[in-house]
């Protein structure tokens, strides 16, 4: 969530230039204002907030401007291109797909969606066994929300379809997805009440310091939800905003409540699946394999796709023709997203995501230890952070300081998006899963440097 939009004026900023690194030019770049300004003039301010740059190429763990700059890309867009950019796999399953001259399918069927959907059907634990495809992470949110309700339905009748799900959440940005998050304001923007949609808080041990389970259980009771009127609990595997896994035993009993509850359990690993937290998917972390798992970003290394995987009796739930979408495996797409499972579990990258965590994690500690209280929190799995701004001996965000550590780290050389999360505050560091020690260390020593002249 941005908070605010980037100045238009170019701003000398001192050249850099490391193997990894190139900023020639003022940023933004002066030629660059006048493509900025048309943007700003067609598009909602909405669209705004990032830094402004212009993308033009990427390579593995790099991005290019057209200007001759070049940063470390520490953001994978928005932890999208597992693979880097331009995986030359990739590029040539897309290529080739496109040059059979079929870029659009609806459902009828083609070998690159039989291909796809048997790939990621033999990666996932049983009893998850039904694979369908969706565009975006946001959709296949829907699609979850959707066949928890119908579940509740049957197995329960019309009282049992109260979603719980975790304040600070985020799943998307369309209407169930946005009643789903925890954010309020997302929510207030939609107006009225929405009592089915229910958020308990998310065992971070630090916004909610208690992270025991009984938590769950007592603000349901406090909110006056019926345990047996749940038809679903949605967590996303990680909480984006924070970087932050549930503790084991946590996610062991939330999958014994649902259970007992007949409630559907789903985890959304539209930013954690295939590789980003060190292991394929994020709930291999807890042990546990939920009802549903949701899928996006990094499942298709850029093209626009996304998954609903679940078991049998859940994802059968309607019959033929009565759960589609226009753009369901587009063949482009499915091709892209076919060659990135297929890059990620061949290069290592999941292993090379866990080798990383370390060198991540170390630099959060020292940032944290030079911040004086203003990193609040530097948390982290595999291949993302999140380091949190934050008034010194509290929790109460610091926007601020997060965008001009940003500010700084992309004039430096180092790709960052926007402040996310609680108030806009918290930086992520998410690289593509490609990227080599020394590009991390690189980049990370930037970030370490950026907060001390911004603490400064
Ligand atoms: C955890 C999570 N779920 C869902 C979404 C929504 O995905 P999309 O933007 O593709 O609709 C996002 C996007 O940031 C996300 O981080």
């Amino acid at each position: 969530m941005a908070t605010k939009e980037f100045p238009l004026v170019p701003r000398d900023v001192g050249r850099v230039e490391t193997q990894h690194r190139r900023i020639f030019t003022k940023i933004p770049v002066p030629e660059s204002i006048p493509i900025l300004e048309q943007m700003r003039a067609a598009e909602p301010q909405s669209m705004g907030g990032q830094p402004p740059i212009i993308w033009d190429s990427g390579e593995g763990a790099l991005i290019r401007d057209p200007y001759g700059n070049q940063w470390i890309d520490f953001s994978s867009g928005v932890l999208v291109t597992a693979c880097g950019h331009s995986h030359p796999r990739i590029v040539k399953a897309i290529q080739e797909m496109a040059g059979k001259h079929l870029y659009h399918a609806y459902c009828f069927p083609t070998e690159i969606r039989a291909h796809l959907v048997a790939k990621i059907k033999s990666l996932v634990p049983e009893p998850l066994s039904k694979v369908f495809l969706l565009t975006t992470g946001s959709e296949a949110i829907e699609c979850a929300i959707k066949l928890a309700r119908t579940w509740g339905l049957r197995v329960g009748g019309p009282r049992k379809k109260v979603l719980v799900s975790f304040e600070n959440a985020f799943h998307g940005r369309t209407m169930g997805a946005q009643l789903a998050g925890g954010t309020p304001t997302l929510k207030q923007w939609l107006g009225g009440q929405y009592p089915d949609f229910v958020q308990v808080p998310y065992p971070d041990g630090f916004r909610c310091p208690d992270t025991s389970f009984e938590v769950f259980a007592q603000t349901l009771a406090e909110k006056g939800i019926d345990p047996n009127c749940v038809c679903g609990v949605l967590s996303e595997t990680y909480q984006g905003c924070n970087a932050k896994l549930m503790p084991r035993e946590y996610a062991k009993s939330l999958r014994q409540w649902c259970n007992e509850h007949k409630a559907v359990f789903i985890f959304d690993e539209v930013q954690a699946g295939f590789g980003r937290t060190g292991t394929l998917f994020g709930f291999e972390h807890y042990g546990v394999v939920p009802d549903i798992a949701v899928f996006g970003k990094g499942i298709s290394g850029g093209m626009p796709l996304s998954a609903v995987v679940g078991t049998e009796e859940l994802m059968n739930q309607y019959g033929p023709g009565e759960m589609t979408s226009t753009h369901s495996a587009n063949p482009i797409c499915a091709a892209a997203a076919l060659a990135n499972i297929e890059t990620i579990l061949e290069e290592g990258l999941v292993d090379n995501a866990r080798r990383l965590e370390p060198v991540l994690l170390e630099s959060g500690q020292r940032i944290m230890n030079l911040s004086g209280g203003r990193v609040g929190r530097a948390d982290g799995v595999g291949l993302v952070m999140a380091l949190q701004f934050v008034e010194p001996g509290t929790t109460k965000p610091d926007p601020e300081t997060a965008w001009n550590v940003v500010r700084m780290c992309v004039e430096r050389g180092v790709m960052l998006f926007a402040p996310v999360g609680v108030g806009g505050s918290a930086i992520k560091i998410n690289p593509p899963l490609v990227i080599n020690e020394e590009q991390l260390r690189e980049g990370l020593a930037v970030v370490e440097e950026a907060v001390r002249d911004a603490l400064a």
